[in-house]
């Protein structure tokens, strides 16, 4: 007790004599408090903090920081704060007291919690836009609202808090070589116009389009066709474009042609159609939507089809393109036919050859083409050679196979 009241002695002494020198010394130490406490704030924004409770080195939940690591924003120097604060140096402020919310989240709750409220925001569009509102993006993605929210808005004080507090358009824009999304086009090469303007007036949120931004996983964010078409078909009466309308949205005939090879069936006898050969061969008409729907898997095909000259054998025919004998051309291997080949002889019932039933336990060649070619009806056959071990007799002998005798066996 005597000993503190000696020091508290000592400092009014000091104080007394050396009143010039006290005032520096407590400005010195305010700004290394401020100092401190604005490194402070610093760090506690940088993703490296962040990283701290959401860790994860894959896409999906707790892995935003890694997501975002590989993305167009992260390598523009566009970090967590410049999106998951508001504009300003409140809005700021405010994200950081809502960082305590965090904290508090991670000490108090269960995990199965803290990912409930992760998920909310990647499946629901709405809940997303409050999370990042689109006013956020378009503060550096337009001239208009950068202007109009700096004039609202106090932007910092004194320090420099993220990257948004510089970002003053059109100096930014043009410095990162973007465009103004609501008064001029895309950047030069660009195949889809999106009308931003259109769906900003129509209070459409960046987020209903550009959902998984940063944190979807993709170097750079791709919107999905299905997503334009599901809302454009919920508008109604509709005043967006019709789905089938494709110049309303792409600007080129290329963006139009699907890049991947379709594949019909499955397994080694599956058969790739490539739109790229095609497309430079023949033009979308010939196909769409005479003989195929733009529709991933809505044609069914038969072995018919090929007989007949239906669907891809309108052309495979050996006139307009190689004939569809070329099997190999097609199919690495051949498939055996899915249906069942029916004969109806006359006066007893049909008979139904199944080859799914047969090639699970033969091969093609134990009966094409040393009993049959691959074409059905190729030969009228009679009792008379089965029963002589021809045919389905070969195997049908009572031996190897039920006997042809057995006759309710095969017709019905
Ligand atoms: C101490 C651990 C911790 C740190 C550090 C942390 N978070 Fe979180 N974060 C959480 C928890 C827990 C949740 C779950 C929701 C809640 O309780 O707030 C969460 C949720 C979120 C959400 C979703 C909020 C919502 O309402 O859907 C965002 C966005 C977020 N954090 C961003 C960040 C950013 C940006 C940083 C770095 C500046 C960061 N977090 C640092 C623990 C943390
Ligand atoms: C360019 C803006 C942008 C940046 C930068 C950004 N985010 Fe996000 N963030 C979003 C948007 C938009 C969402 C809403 C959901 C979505 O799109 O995935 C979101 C959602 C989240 C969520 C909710 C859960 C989830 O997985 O969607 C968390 C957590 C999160 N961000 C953390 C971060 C962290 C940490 C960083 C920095 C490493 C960061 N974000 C950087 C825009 C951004
Ligand atoms: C702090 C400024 C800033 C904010 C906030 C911001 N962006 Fe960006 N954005 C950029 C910059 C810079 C680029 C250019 C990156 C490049 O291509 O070099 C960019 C690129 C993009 C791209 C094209 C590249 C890609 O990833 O596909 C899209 C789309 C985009 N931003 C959407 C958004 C959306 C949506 C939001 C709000 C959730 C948003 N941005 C918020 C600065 C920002
Ligand atoms: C109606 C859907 C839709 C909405 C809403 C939307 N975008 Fe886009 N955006 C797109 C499409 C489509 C592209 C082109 C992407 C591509 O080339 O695949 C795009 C591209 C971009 C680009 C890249 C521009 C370039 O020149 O490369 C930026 C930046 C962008 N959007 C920002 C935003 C922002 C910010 C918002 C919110 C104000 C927003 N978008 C709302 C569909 C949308
Ligand atoms: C959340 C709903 C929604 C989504 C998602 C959406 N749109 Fe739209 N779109 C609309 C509405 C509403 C209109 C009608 C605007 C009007 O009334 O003029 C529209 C109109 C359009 C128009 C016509 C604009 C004009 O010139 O009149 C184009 C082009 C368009 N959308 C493209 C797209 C593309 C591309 C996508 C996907 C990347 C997309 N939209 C996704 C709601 C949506
Ligand atoms: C409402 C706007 C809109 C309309 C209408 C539209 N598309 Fe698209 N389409 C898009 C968007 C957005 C993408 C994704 C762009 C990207 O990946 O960069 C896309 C992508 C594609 C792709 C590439 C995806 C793939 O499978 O490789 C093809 C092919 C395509 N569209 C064909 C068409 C055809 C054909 C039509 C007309 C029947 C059409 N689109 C009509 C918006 C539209
Ligand atoms: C030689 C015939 C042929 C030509 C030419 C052709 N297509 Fe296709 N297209 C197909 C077939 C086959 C499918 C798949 C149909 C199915 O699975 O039922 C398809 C599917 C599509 C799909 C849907 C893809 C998906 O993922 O759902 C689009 C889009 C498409 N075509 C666009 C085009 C455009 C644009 C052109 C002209 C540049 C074109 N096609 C020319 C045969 C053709
Ligand atoms: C409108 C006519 C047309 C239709 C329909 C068509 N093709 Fe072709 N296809 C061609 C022409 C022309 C060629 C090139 C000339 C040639 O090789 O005989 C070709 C070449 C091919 C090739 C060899 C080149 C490549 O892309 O590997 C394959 C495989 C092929 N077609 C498969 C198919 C399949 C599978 C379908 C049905 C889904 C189909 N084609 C429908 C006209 C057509
Ligand atoms: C121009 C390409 C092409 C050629 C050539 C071709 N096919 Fe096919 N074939 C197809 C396509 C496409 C399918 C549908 C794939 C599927 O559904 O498994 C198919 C399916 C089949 C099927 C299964 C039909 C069913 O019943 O489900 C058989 C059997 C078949 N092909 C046999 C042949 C034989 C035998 C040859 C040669 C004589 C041949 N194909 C030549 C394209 C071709
Ligand atoms: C147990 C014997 C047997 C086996 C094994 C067998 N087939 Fe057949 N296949 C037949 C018979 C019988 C016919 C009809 C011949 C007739 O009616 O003249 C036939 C006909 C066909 C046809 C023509 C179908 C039509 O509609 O014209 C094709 C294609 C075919 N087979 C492919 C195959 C392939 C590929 C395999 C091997 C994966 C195979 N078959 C294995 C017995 C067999
Ligand atoms: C290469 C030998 C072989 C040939 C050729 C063959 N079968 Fe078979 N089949 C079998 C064997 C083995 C079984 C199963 C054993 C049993 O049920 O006795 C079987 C079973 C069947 C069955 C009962 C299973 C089912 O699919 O419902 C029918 C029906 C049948 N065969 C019809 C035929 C007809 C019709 C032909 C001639 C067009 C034929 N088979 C030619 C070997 C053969
Ligand atoms: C292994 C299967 C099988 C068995 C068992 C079988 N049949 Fe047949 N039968 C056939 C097939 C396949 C045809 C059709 C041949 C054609 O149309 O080319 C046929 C055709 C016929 C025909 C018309 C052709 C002819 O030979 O006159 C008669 C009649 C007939 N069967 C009677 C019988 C009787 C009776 C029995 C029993 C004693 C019997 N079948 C047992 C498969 C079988």
């Amino acid at each position: 007790m005597g000993k503190l009241i000696k020091i508290q002695q000592k400092i009014k002494n000091f104080v007394k004599n050396n009143l010039k020198l006290t005032i520096f010394i407590i400005f010195v130490l305010i700004a290394i408090y401020t100092f401190i406490s604005v490194e402070a704030l610093h760090y506690t924004s940088s993703p490296k903090f962040c990283k701290n409770c959401h860790p994860e080195n894959r896409a999906g939940l707790l892995g935003e920081v890694y997501t975002w690591q590989m993305t167009a924003h992260a390598k523009a120097g566009v970090e967590c704060l410049d999106c998951h604060g508001k504009i300003g140096f409140f809005g700021y402020m405010k994200a950081k007291m809502g960082g305590l919310r965090d904290v508090y989240g991670e000490f108090f709750k269960t995990p199965e919690y803290k990912l409930e409220i992760l998920r909310r925001s990647t499946e629901d569009t709405k809940y997303a836009a409050k999370l990042v509102p689109s006013e956020t993006c378009l503060f550096c993605h337009s001239d208009s609202y950068n202007q109009k929210i700096r004039k609202e808005r106090l932007m910092k004080i004194v320090f420099t808090m993220r990257m948004v507090d510089n970002v003053k358009n059109p100096e930014f824009r043009h410095s990162k070589g973007l465009t103004d999304i609501l008064t001029e086009g895309l950047r030069q090469g660009a195949s889809i116009d999106p009308k931003h303007s259109k769906h900003q007036e129509k209070g459409i949120n960046c987020v209903d389009c550009h959902l998984g931004v940063v944190h979807g996983g993709q170097p750079v964010n791709k919107t999905k066709m299905q997503t334009c078409f599901d809302c454009h078909d919920k508008i109604s009466p509709s005043k967006a474009p019709a789905n089938e309308n494709c110049k309303a949205c792409h600007l080129t005939e290329e963006s139009m042609i699907p890049k991947t090879p379709i594949l019909f069936g499955r397994g080694a006898s599956a058969v790739k159609f490539s739109h790229d050969t095609h497309a430079s061969l023949v033009s979308c008409k010939d196909c769409h939507n005479k003989l195929f729907q733009m529709k991933k898997g809505s044609t069914k095909f038969t072995y018919d089809d090929h007989i007949k000259g239906r669907l891809c054998f309108d052309c495979h025919n050996g006139k307009k393109a190689f004939s569809w004998s070329s099997c190999k051309n097609c199919h690495d291997e051949i498939p055996a036919p899915k249906t069942s080949i029916v004969y109806k002889p006359k006066g007893i019932g049909q008979v139904e050859f199944s080859h799914d039933f047969h090639t699970s336990a033969f091969s093609c060649n134990d009966c094409h083409d040393k009993i049959w070619q691959m074409k059905k009806f190729s030969k009228r056959m009679t009792m008379d050679e089965m029963y002589k071990g021809k045919y389905c007799g070969k195997c049908h002998d009572g031996k190897s196979a039920f006997s042809s005798s057995d006759c309710d066996k095969c017709h019905k």
